[in-house]
């Protein structure tokens, strides 16, 4: 298959020029300027189609946390989504998009007792519960507001993801979760405590999974614990198996997709009656989405090519954090021709989005789009240098919607007056 579309069906060069969903893209960077994020509503809806159709009866609550676009998050719930929220903000957002309550689910080590509340008013699916603090004080809210929290016990199964550190969350050094070891104790208390009614497990063992065998470690773990604490007597009856599927970043990476990732869970929840919740968000939008950049300059310094662009690490992260590659093509369709160093505005030397990358002949002007930015790219940009956010574009068979204005100085600077 012709390399874009591993990365997203609807990516192509149409008589020279890329195009997603048939829009071409140079276009929409002349009219809406750049740095621009561009994502594809196609792909997302038959992403999450393909997660139900392996999951024919689980509750896919899209984590949030990837890309919250109000729009996405709106779009994803017409299809039938859910929400994995992990703060009031992203409640808020959920809520607002159209996410009904009780296709939500919250999770986070650090939740403020107003967070708390504004869940319990809301009336949340389930809380992920991390801890035996979080326990007595979600207790004490829910007596006060004469509401009953449902939670699930987060458990740390201590499994090695095989991911990149920083998003690596079930091993057992990690903050998040409750060790397995003491989830038992985290029941017992969640029973004798008032309000509070334990209704099942959650467990999330990192993103960026490119290999299946870490969750089904994972859940068997988890899914063992389940079956002991039905058989001690508590009515359980969600399992939530968290996100974490891994995409396409480089060209030699091969994602499983989530058919994949049923036939694994399939295999180890044998004789399972309860409700299934899955919480994917890479997965979701993370081959959706575009970020389209301007060259501004090109130079030659210390026996390398650099073309500067006009995105920095305020808009893409993840080269600088993770030292992730993004894929990057230009938006004329030419010829492979040197290797580049593609680095952003930014007055830091960690600003770059490509090392040693072959490309074709950059000048100034030209445009180029890294790839796989629909998820943990524009949720993790800043306003680092007191660079306005870029726009986002969400299109769909040839339409185009403006889903994020562009952000002025004026807005920057606004909430310092
Ligand atoms: C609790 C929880 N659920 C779901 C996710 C989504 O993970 P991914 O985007 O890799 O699917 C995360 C991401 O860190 C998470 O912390």
């Amino acid at each position: 298959m012709e390399l874009l579309k591993e990365y997203n069906p609807y990516l192509s060069y149409e008589n020279g020029e890329l195009t997603l969903e048939g829009v071409p893209l140079k276009e929409l960077a002349r009219e809406f300027g750049t740095p621009l994020f561009v994502y594809s509503a196609s792909f997302i809806k038959d992403r999450l189609r393909a997660y139900r159709e392996a999951f024919p009866d689980a509750l896919i609550c899209y984590a949030v946390k990837a890309n919250f676009n109000p729009h996405l998050v709106s779009l994803l719930a017409r299809e039938g989504a859910g929400a994995d929220v992990v703060s009031g903000g992203e409640l808020y957002l959920a809520l607002r998009s159209g996410v009904p309550p009780e296709r939500i689910v919250y999770a986070g080590v650090g939740k403020t007792e107003r967070e708390m509340l504004q869940a319990l008013r809301a009336g949340i699916l389930a809380f992920n519960v991390e801890s035996f603090q979080e326990l007595e004080v979600l207790s004490k809210l829910a007596s006060k507001e004469g509401k009953v929290a449902r939670v699930c016990v987060r458990v740390n199964p201590d499994v090695d993801p095989k991911t990149h550190p920083y998003v690596a969350t079930g091993l057992k050094e990690s903050k998040f979760g409750i060790d397995a070891s003491e989830a038992k104790e985290a029941f017992r208390l969640a029973r004798e405590l008032p309000n509070v009614e334990p209704i099942g497990l959650h467990v999330h063992i990192g993103s960026q999974l490119l290999e299946l065998s870490p969750y089904r470690e994972a859940v068997l773990k988890v899914y063992e614990l389940y079956r002991e604490l039905k058989r001690e007597g508590y009515n359980l009856e969600l399992l939530d198996v968290g996100g974490g599927l891994g995409i396409k970043y480089r060209p030699e990476d091969r994602e499983p997709t989530p058919h994949e990732l049923a036939a694994v869970l399939n295999e180890v929840l044998t004789g399972f009656d309860g409700k299934l919740v899955l919480e994917p968000g890479r997965s979701l939008v993370g081959n959706a989405g575009l970020l389209i950049t301007q060259v501004q300059f090109t130079k030659e310094k210390g026996g390398k090519r650099f073309a500067v662009v006009d995105a920095g690490m305020n808009d893409l992260i993840r080269p600088a954090f993770y030292g992730s590659y993004h894929h990057a093509v230009t938006l004329e369709e030419r010829p492979e021709r040197y290797e580049w160093e593609v680095v952003g505005p930014i007055c830091e030397t960690g600003d770059f989005l490509a090392k040693n990358r072959r490309l074709p002949e950059l000048k100034r002007g030209d445009y180029l789009a890294f790839l796989s930015a629909g998820a943990y790219a524009f949720a993790m940009s800043s306003h680092y240098n007191f660079r306005p956010r870029a726009a986002e574009l969400l299109v769909e068979k040839g339409e185009v919607r403006l889903i994020r204005r562009r952000e002025d100085y004026e807005y920057v600077i606004s909430p310092c007056f």
